[in-house]
């Protein structure tokens, strides 16, 4: 069996979660029967200290719903360069929203309050583009699963919301966020208008993402889906394996952070410029080739005629996602592979 370590969606569900999706009892959600969904829905709004949630398929489809309660055809998010909304939604915002998006680059995705404020625009008049909501993603997918630092939160949301601006969380990975940070999940959630948040990555659900809010900006969410066609009938098979992630899920994270950081430890004695393990605060390990001589699809092929299997994400970034399918003999099987892979000539 391949070590797949390409992202923390590729688990497969195990025993305990099939037999709670098995169990589940169900009812059609389009007209809000399904009694496992709604406690799926009412329970995650009230981690994060919030009214009302949705059941969406995706993660995508969660951001998308929330940023379009905030901001209006023709007006503007700011998203930071390499977050998931601008770089892997396919234009979503425009091409359903008609929403505008500005960016703002950051090290390693790490928020400073002060990039998007010096950008947005609040009323711009008939000139230029109002600037309606800031997204902020947290962790970081390509900054490297990055932890963002929840002073700089408090105050970007403090001085975006006094000029009305509002303040969108893509928490498709808060969990490990609040694993790493000890950050409790209702403190990021007052910070933000809507969130998105995910139960088929790290928790190990198969399908299953919750857009979060008010009541009234979740009614409307809920037109929105099934005007998508996302709305879904006997869904609580799938919002017992969410409900099964977040019993049993959340804290193992823990055990994926400690393997993410002795493979950036292992692989730091290769070449220091390879991974800077101290940036290593999550599941995820970064790998800039630049100084390797070797490319990231190489270096992707070489791994995979091993037995390991990871992303190549740019012509010399690779990435290396640790999960719950992941112990620690297959990390360090992955370190050996990654080892010979990275001085091969
Ligand atoms: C940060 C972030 N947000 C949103 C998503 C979207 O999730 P989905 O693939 O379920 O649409 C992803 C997916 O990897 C992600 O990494």
């Amino acid at each position: 069996m391949a070590i797949d370590l390409r992202s923390d969606t590729v688990t497969q569900p195990s025993p305990g979660m099939r037999s709670a999706i098995a169990n589940a009892v169900v009812g059609d959600d389009v007209y809000g029967d399904d009694p496992t969904v709604n406690s799926l829905e009412e329970r995650v709004a009230s981690l994060f200290g919030h009214e009302a949630a949705l059941f969406c398929p995706t993660g995508s489809l969660a951001n998308q719903l929330a940023i379009r309660t905030l901001v209006k055809p023709g007006e503007e998010l700011l998203v930071e360069t390499r977050s998931h909304i601008v770089r892997a939604e396919l234009g979503a915002a425009a091409t359903f929203s008609g929403i505008t998006t500005r960016t703002w680059p950051a090290a390693d995705g790490l928020l400073r309050a002060q990039d998007p404020l010096a950008i947005a625009h609040e009323d711009a008049g008939p000139y230029l583009v109002s600037t309606k909501a800031i997204a902020v993603e947290n962790t970081h997918n390509f900054g490297g699963g990055t932890v963002q630092p929840i002073a700089e939160i408090e105050q970007l949301s403090s001085a975006a919301h006094q000029r009305g601006i509002a303040m969108h969380l893509d928490g498709a990975r808060i969990w490990n966020a609040h694993i790493a940070s000890a950050v409790p999940l209702a403190q990021y959630g007052k910070h933000f208008d809507t969130i998105s948040v995910c139960l088929s990555k790290g928790l190990g659900a198969p399908v299953g993402s919750l857009m979060i809010s008010t009541k009234a900006r979740v009614s409307e969410a809920r037109i929105w889906r099934k005007r998508y066609g996302a709305g879904m009938r006997q869904v609580g098979i799938l919002a017992a394996a969410g409900h099964y992630a977040l019993d049993h899920n959340i804290e193992r994270l823990a055990e994926d952070h400690a393997r993410a950081q002795r493979i950036a430890q292992a692989l730091t004695t290769v070449h220091p410029s390879l991974v800077d393990a101290k940036k290593v605060e999550t599941n995820i390990v970064g790998l800039d080739l630049s100084e390797i001589g070797i490319s990231a699809a190489e270096l992707t092929a070489r791994c995979k005629v091993d037995g390991l299997w990871i992303s190549a994400l740019g012509p010399h970034y690779a990435r290396l996602v640790t999960h719950l399918d992941i112990d620690d003999a297959q990390c360090d099987q992955a370190i050996e592979i990654l080892k010979r892979a990275l001085v091969a000539k």
